[in-house]
C-alpha cells in the first residue's frame, strides 16, 4: 500500500520504516529540511537500537520530503505522527497535530484516504482531526482511524515488528479493513524477520483489538498510566522496604511471578521520566476534570514519583550532611538506557537540585552527552569521557540510569579514585556485597 508518514521523530520513523520493511511504499514528510536531508543519506536523527540497519534494508521503498504534495495525494493510509508537547494545565499543545491536518486535508487525493491518529492525542482528538481535515479536503473520501503506539525508546523495532497487540479505533468498517490489511503481516507475523532482529521465541501473531475511536484514544491512556502507576507503586513500598528491612529486588520478584500481576516495570528507583508518562498522566488528569472527574490514584502516583528525586539528594544529604563544595558524579543521564533522549530525564532534575545547593557535578552517559550539552547549554555539569572519570575526588557517585556498562565497571579501581567512596543506586542495579567488598559504602533507594 501507498502510506504517508508526517513527523519523523520516534514514533513516525520507527513506523515508517518498519512498514517499509514490511513491503509498504513509504512517504515520510518533515518540516526539518535538515532532518529530510540527513534520513535521505540514510542518516537517523536520533539513537535507537538497529534503526539506521532496518532503514538501509527497507531503503527501496521509502521516500522522504518536506513537502504534503508529494506524499499525501497517493496515499492511501496516513499517519499523523507529530509531536504533542506538554501544553498549560497538563493538556498537550496540538499546535503540530492541527496543523498536520489543514495540510492533510488541501492534499488529499481522490481515493479513500485513512487517516490515523498515531501520536497520542486527547480523546476526542479523532473526531477534531476529522472536522479540520474536513473544513480544507473539498468534499474528498476520508475517514479518521486512532492506532495508537506501544512503543518503547530502546526497543521500538521490536515492540513494533513484534506487539502484545495492535489497536485499531475506527467508525466504520471500511477504515479498520484497510488498517487491518496493512497490519496482516505483523497481525500473522508472516514477515521474514531481519537478521539482526530475531521474531523473539513463542511469537505466533499478535491479537488486534478492533474498536470505536474513543476507545482506542482512552486505551492509550490507560496503559501508560497503569505502567506509571506500577512504577510508582513499587517505589512506594520501596521506601516502606526501607523502613522495615526488607529487599525490595526480592519483593518485586515474589509478587511479579504472580501471573495476574506481573513482574515487568516493577523495578524500584528513582522513578519514571521520559516523553511520554509524564506527559500522558497529567493528560489524562485534565480530560477528567473536563468532564468533573477526579483521578486520586493517577494524581498520586505522579506525587510518588516526582519525590523519587528528591530522595536521592536526600540520601546524599544523609551521608554527607553538607553538600556544598561537594563533587557528586552521575552515572547516566537519557532517562533510560540505550537511548539518547533526555526529555524529563531524573538526571537532569538531580543535577539541577545539587548544583542548587552548591555542588559540583560530573557526569557520564555512554550516548546521550553530546545531545545533553546541545540542550542544557547552561546547567554546569562536566561531561567526562569515561564513567570512571566521574569518581575522581568525588564525594558520592550517583548511579541515574542503568546501563549494561555500568555493571561492568572496575569497581574497586573506582572507589580508590573517589575522596568517599559512597554510591547511591538510584536504580538497584548494581549488587551490594559486590559494591561492599569494592570498597563503598552502597546505599540504595530502597533498603
Ligand atoms: C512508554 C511505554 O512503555 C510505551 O509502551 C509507550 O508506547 C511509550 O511510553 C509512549 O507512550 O510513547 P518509554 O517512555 O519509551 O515507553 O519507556 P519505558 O520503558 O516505558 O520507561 C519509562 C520510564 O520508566 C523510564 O524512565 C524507566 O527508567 C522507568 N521505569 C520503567 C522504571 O523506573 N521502572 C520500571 O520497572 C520500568
Amino acid at each position: 500500500m501507498n502510506v504517508a508518514i508526517i513527523g519523523t521523530g520516534y514514533v513516525g520513523l520507527t513506523t515508517g520504516v518498519c512498514l517499509a520493511y514490511l513491503g509498504h511504499r513509504v512517504t515520510c514528510v518533515d518540516s526539518d529540511p535538515r532532518k529530510v536531508d540527513a534520513l535521505r543519506c540514510g542518516q537517523v536523527p536520533f539513537f535507537e537500537p538497529h534503526l539506521t540497519e532496518l532503514l538501509a534494508e527497507a531503503k527501496s521503498n521509502l521516500n522522504y520530503t518536506i513537502d504534503y504534495a508529494q506524499a499525501i495525494p497517493t496515499a492511501e493510509v496516513v499517519f499523523i505522527a507529530v509531536g504533542t508537547p506538554p501544553g498549560q494545565g497538563g493538556a498537550p499543545d496540538l499546535k503540530y497535530l492541527e496543523s498536520a491536518a489543514r495540510s492533510i486535508g488541501e492534499n488529499l487525493g481522490q481515493h479513500f484516504t485513512v487517516i490515523v491518529n498515531k501520536s497520542t492525542v486527547p480523546i476526542g482528538s479523532g473526531n477534531w482531526v476529522g472536522s479540520l481535515v474536513r473544513t480544507q479536503s473539498n468534499g474528498a473520501s476520508f475517514a479518521v482511524a486512532s492506532n495508537p503506539e506501544f512503543l518503547r525508546e530502546g526497543s521500538a523495532l521490536l515492540d513494533s515488528l513484534y506487539p502484545d497487540r495492535v489497536v485499531i479505533g475506527a467508525e466504520d468498517a471500511r477504515t479498520s479493513e484497510v488498517l487491518y490489511s496493512l497490519y496482516r503481516p505483523v497481525l500473522e507475523q508472516s514477515f521474514a524477520a531481519p537478521v539482526f532482529l530475531p521474531r523473539p521465541d513463542g511469537v505466533a501473531a499478535a491479537p488486534l483489538i478492533s474498536t470505536d475511536l474513543a476507545s482506542a484514544e482512552l486505551i492509550k491512556y490507560a496503559a501508560n498510566a497503569f505502567l506509571s502507576l506500577k512504577i510508582s507503586y513499587i517505589n512506594e513500598i520501596g521506601n516502606l522496604a526501607e523502613k522495615v528491612g526488607a529487599d525490595i529486588r526480592q519483593v518485586a520478584k515474589g509478587i511479579g511471578l504472580d501471573r495476574r500481576i506481573g513482574g515487568r516495570f516493577l523495578q524500584a528507583g528513582v522513578g519514571w521520566g521520559g516523553s511520554c508518562f509524564g506527559k500522558d498522566t497529567a493528560a489524562l488528569v485534565a480530560t477528567a476534570s473536563e468532564y468533573g472527574l477526579d483521578m486520586p490514584i493517577v494524581k498520586a502516583a505522579r506525587e510518588v514519583n516526582k519525590k523519587q528525586r528528591d530522595r536521592v539528594v536526600e540520601k546524599l544529604l544523609d551521608e554527607l550532611k553538607i553538600l556544598k563544595g561537594r563533587t557528586i558524579g552521575l552515572l547516566g543521564l537519557a532517562f533510560k538506557p540505550n537511548t539518547d533522549d533526555l526529555r524529563d530525564a531524573p538526571a537532569i532534575d538531580i543535577a539541577q537540585r545539587l548544583i542548587e545547593r552548591g555542588a559540583h557535578v560530573r557526569a557520564h552517559d555512554p550516548i546521550a552527552m553530546s545531545r545533553f550539552r546541545e540542550e542544557n547549554p547552561n546547567l554546569r555539569v562536566t561531561l567526562t569521557a569515561a564513567a570512571e572519570e566521574t569518581a575522581i575526588d568525588a564525594d558520592a557517585l550517583v548511579l541515574v540510569t542503568e546501563w549494561d556498562s555500568y555493571q561492568e565497571l572496575d569497581w574497586e579501581g573506582v572507589a580508590r579514585k573517589m575522596r568517599s567512596a559512597i554510591l547511591v543506586d538510584g536504580r538497584n542495579l548494581l549488587d551490594r556485597e559486590r559494591l561492599t567488598q569494592s570498597g563503598f559504602r552502597y546505599v540504595s533507594l530502597a533498603g
